[in-house]
C-alpha cells in the first residue's frame, strides 16, 4: 500500500507547497511591482532593479562628468528584472562602450575592468553619469541610447534573453553575417561586442522592419510572446500580428529571401494523446491553450504567404540548456533537495531538445532545399517522463537525497488564481496563468523526431545525459546552481 502512503504524504505537502507558493508569489510581486516613475524635475529614476551594494565619493578615476560626484553602485543578480531605465529626462551627451573582462559584477573591481557602456545624459543645472557594466551572467550588454538623443526618464534601454542569442553566436561563429531585430524593449540576448547588427523595428509597423529584411538570405524568427497579461489579445499581437508584420516586411522589401524559419512549438499542435502516439507532422492541430492557438494561428499566416515567402517551420520540444532560466527551475529545485511533480495518478511524459541541437536543426533545417514549405518537430526521439528528467539530474548533481512529494493537478489553479488576478491589476503579464495551468495538466507532450531524420538527416548530437551535464556546468559557472 506504499501507494495510498504516497498520497496522504503529498496531501500535506501540497498544503505547505501551497502556503511557500502564495507566498513566493506574493514576494515576487512586492520585489517586483510596476513600476511608477515620478515625474517632477528633482527626483533621479535607479538606472536598476537591484542592490546597491556601494555609495562612495568619485575619487580614482576621472570624473565622467567634469566636477566632484557621487558614485552609486547597483548589482543586478540573474534574478533581477534586467532592464535598465534613464535616470533623468534630457540629452544624451557622451555614450562610450568598452571591451573588459568578465569578473563577478559584485566585485568592486569588476566596476572598471568589465565590458562596460558609460553614458552621460544632461538637463540645464546638471549631468548624470551611469555605466552599463556586464557580470559573469550577463556577459553583454546593450544600450541603445545615441548622442544628441533626448530621452524621458524611467525610458527603458536594456534587457537580456535564449534561443535566438544561442543562434546569433553559432551563425556569428560559423561565420555569418548576423542581424537581430529588437523591438524597443526588447529582451535581447545579450549582443553588443559580438558582430552582430542591430535593428530596432516595430512588428505593427511594416515601413520600421523594411530596413532590416533588406538583403537578407534567412530570416529566423524566434520572437514570441509566451505570456500575456491581456489573455489571447496579448498572444494574438505578440505572436500572429508580429509574424504577420514580419512576412509583410519581408515580401515587399527583401529581395534575397532564400527562407523564413518560423520558430513554433508543441503547443501549437496540442499534446499527444498516449505514450505510444508521439504527434506527427501530418496529423491535425489542437492546440488546448490560448498561446497554443496563437503559435498555430502564426503558423497559418506564413502557409499563407508561402507564394511569396519560402519558408520552413520548426516546433521544437521543451527547450533547455545554457542561458535558459525557465527549465532550470527543477535543477535549482533539485539542487535544493525538494522537488515538487505535478500529477498523482499518472506519469507525465516530455520530448526534450537541447537548445545546441535545436539550433543546429534549425539551421540546417533553413539550408535545406527539402524543407522548404515543410514543418517539423525538432526533438530528442526519446520521450522522457519529468521523474526520469529528473532523476538523471540528482545523478549530475550527486545529489543523495531529495525529497520528491506529487502535487494534484489542481493545486496549480490556487495560485493561477491569483497570478491572474495580480496580471489584472498591475498589467505586468506572468508566466504561471490559467493558460499555462491547463498546458501543465496535460499527460503527453511527446513528438516524433521521424520525419526531420527522413528528410533533413537530423539527429541531436548531444544526449539527454550530457546535455544536462552541460546546462549543470553552465549553471554552476554563472552561480545559478
Ligand atoms: C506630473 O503628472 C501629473 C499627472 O499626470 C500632473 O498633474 C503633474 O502636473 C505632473 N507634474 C510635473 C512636474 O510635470
Ligand atoms: C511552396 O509553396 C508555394 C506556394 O504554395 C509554391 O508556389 C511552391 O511551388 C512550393 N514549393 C515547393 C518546393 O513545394
Amino acid at each position: 500500500m506504499p501507494y495510498f502512503i504516497d498520497i496522504d504524504l503529498s496531501i500535506k505537502f501540497a498544503m505547505v507547497l501551497l502556503g511557500l507558493v502564495l507566498l513566493a508569489i506574493t514576494l515576487q510581486f512586492l520585489r517586483n511591482p510596476k513600476r511608477i516613475i515620478p515625474n517632477d524635475s528633482e527626483s533621479i529614476v535607479s538606472v536598476a532593479d537591484g542592490r546597491v551594494i556601494s555609495v562612495s565619493e568619485l575619487k580614482d578615476e576621472v570624473s565622467p562628468i567634469g566636477e566632484p560626484a557621487m558614485v552609486i553602485a547597483v548589482f543586478m543578480s540573474p534574478f533581477n528584472a534586467h532592464v535598465n531605465r534613464v535616470p533623468i529626462e534630457g540629452q544624451v551627451i557622451y555614450v562610450e562602450h568598452k571591451a573588459g573582462t568578465y569578473l563577478e559584477a559584485f566585485k568592486l573591481e569588476a566596476g572598471t575592468l568589465n565590458e562596460q557602456t558609460k553614458i552621460v545624459i544632461e538637463k540645464p543645472g546638471y549631468k548624470v553619469a551611469f555605466k552599463q557594466i556586464s557580470g559573469f551572467v550577463a556577459r553583454r550588454i546593450v544600450c541603445n541610447l545615441k548622442i544628441g538623443e533626448k530621452v524621458r526618464k524611467g525610458q527603458k534601454f536594456g534587457a537580456t534573453g535564449f534561443i535566438g542569442g544561442n543562434l546569433a553566436i553559432k551563425l556569428l561563429a560559423e561565420g555569418s553575417q548576423v542581424r537581430v531585430l529588437l523591438r524597443k524593449n526588447s529582451a535581447t540576448e545579450n549582443l553588443n561586442g559580438i558582430g552582430v547588427k542591430k535593428f530596432y523595428g516595430d512588428y505593427e509597423n511594416v515601413e520600421s522592419l523594411r530596413e532590416a529584411v533588406e538583403d537578407v538570405d534567412y530570416i529566423f524568427h524566434c520572437a514570441g510572446a509566451i505570456k500575456s497579461a491581456t489573455g489571447s489579445l496579448g498572444y494574438y499581437k505578440g505572436n500572429v500580428v508580429s509574424t504577420m508584420g514580419l512576412l509583410y516586411a519581408v515580401a515587399f522589401d527583401s529581395k534575397r529571401i532564400q527562407r523564413f524559419v518560423y520558430v513554433s512549438s508543441l503547443s501549437a499542435s496540442g499534446p499527444a494523446i498516449s505514450l505510444d502516439r508521439a504527434l506527427t507532422e501530418e496529423a491535425t492541430c489542437k492546440p488546448i491553450s490560448l498561446y497554443g492557438m496563437s503559435k498555430h494561428d502564426g503558423e497559418v499566416a506564413v502557409r499563407m504567404m508561402a507564394d511569396r515567402v519560402p519558408f520552413t517551420i520548426i516546433r521544437p520540444s521543451v527547450v533547455f540548456g545554457e542561458r535558459d532560466l525557465e527549465m532550470l527551475k527543477p535543477f535549482q529545485a533539485i539542487a535544493n533537495g525538494l522537488l515538487p511533480v505535478l500529477g498523482i495518478k499518472r506519469e507525465k511524459y516530455l520530448s526534450f531538445i537541447y537548445v545546441q541541437d535545436l539550433i543546429d536543426g534549425m539551421i540546417s533545417a533553413a539550408t535545406s532545399i527539402s524543407a522548404l514549405n515543410q514543418t517539423y518537430y525538432l526533438t530528442d526521439p526519446t520521450p522522457y517522463s519529468y521523474r526520469q528528467f529528473c532523476e538523471i539530474i540528482r545523478k549530475k548533481l550527486n545529489k543523495k537525497f531529495v525529497l520528491s512529494f506529487s502535487l494534484p493537478e489542481w493545486s496549480m489553479y490556487l495560485p493561477a488564481f491569483f497570478v491572474e488576478l495580480g496580471m489584472k491589476l498591475t498589467g505586468k503579464a506572468s508566466i504561471l496563468s490559467f493558460d499555462k495551468a491547463k498546458e501543465m495538466k496535460q499527460d503527453y507532450w511527446i513528438c516524433s523526431a521521424e520525419k526531420a531524420k527522413r528528410e533533413l538527416g537530423f539527429q541531436i548530437k548531444v544526449s539527454l545525459e550530457d546535455a544536462i551535464e552541460k546546462t549543470i556546468v553552465w549553471a554552476k559557472l554563472n552561480k545559478l546552481l
